[in-house]
């Protein structure tokens, strides 16, 4: 199990925390969860605030492919793959990958890319719908977070049972009290975070032995 920061090359997005620290309330927070059209193509307020393709997953994709040395027929899954950008990516970077995504979202799912079409399905983290050692690597990038703690316990048992030791989890982290405020104030639908060494001991419970890294406001 290695911290390993697969995102390094993503850009950075801009999260205004001050705008939404002032909207947030419970209803805005219960809408967000629903994983709807508000929540990523809605007004900013609800998520995304428009959850669109524009190829930054590209490099992600590169250094997953290296990362795991990855080639034409191998399976990847990528769950909580929202509308299929990595899936989409994966296969641009390393034709004849076999790139699959699982995702919670009806609404993510019928707005997929249509390069990934028949490629995703509905379903929730926690209970993968696929075999034992059925992959040869599973991500789960900023998903296990959504998690209630038990569930995201049994969504890091499912990933090292379709892969093991083969899996990439990142996850809402933060290291001091301070960094812990800002993220309380920002987040809108995780259900469960911690600090780097609560993630280590929730990974342990799960007999995971993948790789992992933290998404942290800055
Ligand atoms: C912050 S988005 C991340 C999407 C994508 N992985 C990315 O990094 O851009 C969280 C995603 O997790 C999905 N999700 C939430 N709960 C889930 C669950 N229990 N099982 C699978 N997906 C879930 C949401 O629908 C959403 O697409």
């Amino acid at each position: 199990m290695a911290e390993v920061n697969l995102l390094a090359r993503l850009p950075k997005g801009k999260r205004n925390i001050n705008a939404r620290t002032e909207a947030k309330s419970p209803e805005i927070i219960a809408i967000s969860r629903q994983y709807g059209e508000l929540y990523f193509d809605g007004p900013r307020t609800y998520g995304y605030g428009g959850y669109r393709y524009d190829g930054r997953w590209i490099p992600v994709a590169e250094d997953i492919v290296k990362h795991f040395n990855l080639k034409p027929g191998d399976r990847v899954l990528d769950v909580g793959c929202a509308k299929g950008f990595l899936v989409k990516d994966l296969m641009k970077v390393c034709p004849g990958i076999e790139a699959f995504g699982l995702d919670i979202s009806e609404y993510a799912l019928r707005h997929c890319e249509p390069e990934v079409v028949g490629r995703l399905q509905l379903g929730s983290a926690d209970k993968l719908p696929f075999p034992d050692k059925s992959f040869d690597a599973v991500l789960a990038i900023n998903t296990i977070h959504n998690l209630e703690r038990a569930d995201a316990i049994r969504a890091v048992r499912e990933i090292e049972r379709l892969a093991p030791g083969r899996g990439f989890i990142q996850v809402d982290s933060y290291r001091t009290p301070e960094q812990r405020e800002v993220f309380l104030e920002w987040v809108l639908t995780a259900k469960f975070h911690d600090y780097p060494d609560g993630w280590l001991k929730l990974f342990s419970e799960g007999g995971y032995t993948g790789d992992y890294f933290w998404t942290m406001v800055e």
